[in-house]
């Protein structure tokens, strides 16, 4: 009983000292941030950071600072952020211990964030981006880089920044795929990424009048072979007893004389159908 008691210090102590976890589903849309809390600590507060493209260090806006709510309006930073290309983050805190900053995605897109569409063929998903962004439009060499992978798993960035809409190959048929975009500048990620947009893959085409006529007549071939198998294996009893019979000399059947028999051995008609057999012996 005391040790249980100790155990369960030593996990209330571990738990309290563990930094908490970061916030989920940091979503901004026109220059409003809101968030999803980890868990339903109530003594969890929330820090909103921002950081240029050309800097590591966040920066903690200062009226987004250790709040309780799970939003916060950061339309101050419109001014702040060139092009409107900032990156936004937001860390959990509880005592003092502070989680990693969960990024901030673009539900719609913006100056700075491509607005992204997706569309599916089968084994194929093409990225439709938008060349509205703010920075391009000041001649900026913008490209994008494309998070992509399968729902439920962590995107993976491309190895090369397309310039364009890109076609993703060689997807499973079926499955469910995701893919988020964020612009580079010479390579650096500048701005919010795109929230990620999950599509799934459709399959080739639906089975095919032919391929139905074919299953049907494999079908219909295999129960022909199960019921001759049925047969030869648990039948041949009876199947040789039937080989018998059939194999039997046929006994001669007796007549009974009917000649006795008034009007059935000799019938006016005998006396005619003889006439024509004597014409033929007499060939
Ligand atoms: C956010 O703040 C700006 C200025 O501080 C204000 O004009 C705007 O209405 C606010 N938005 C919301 C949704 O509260």
């Amino acid at each position: 009983m005391v040790l249980l008691l100790i155990y369960f210090h030593f996990v209330i102590q571990v738990l309290s000292e563990a930094p908490p976890v970061m916030p989920q589903h940091v979503l901004f849309d026109n220059w409003q941030l809101t968030w999803t809390p980890a868990t339903e600590e109530t003594t969890v507060n929330y820090t909103v950071m921002y950081r240029s493209f050309d800097s590591t260090h966040w920066i903690d806006i200062p009226y987004c600072k250790q709040i309780y709510s799970t939003y916060c309006n950061v339309t101050s930073m419109e001014t702040k952020a060139e092009h409107g290309c900032v990156m936004l983050g937001v860390r959990a805190e509880r005592l003092g211990l502070k989680s990693d900053p969960a990024i901030a995605c673009s539900k719609q897109g913006n100056l700075c964030s491509p607005e992204v569409g997706l569309s599916v063929r089968p084994g194929s998903l093409t990225l439709h981006l938008s060349r509205k962004s703010g920075i391009t439009e000041e001649g900026y060499f913008v490209k994008h880089r494309i998070y992509f992978g399968e729902e439920g798993e962590p995107l993976e960035a491309s190895e090369e920044d397309a310039a364009s809409s890109v076609s993703i190959d060689n997807l499973t048929e079926g499955k469910r795929y995701c893919a988020s975009v964020q612009n580079t500048y010479f390579n650096i990620p500048v701005g919010l990424g795109s929230c990620p947009k999950c599509e799934t893959i459709p399959q080739s085409r639906p089975p095919s009048k032919k391929t139905e006529i074919t299953v049907t007549v494999v079908l219909l071939f295999v129960i022909i072979i199960l019921v001759i198998v049925y047969i030869l294996l648990y039948q041949r009893k009876r199947i040789k007893g039937w080989m018998q019979t059939s194999n039997k000399i046929p006994v001669p059947v007796e007549f009974p004389d009917l000649s006795h028999v008034p009007f059935i051995g000799k019938t006016p008609n005998e006396e005619i159908c003889d006439i024509p057999r004597m014409d033929f012996r007499g060939l």
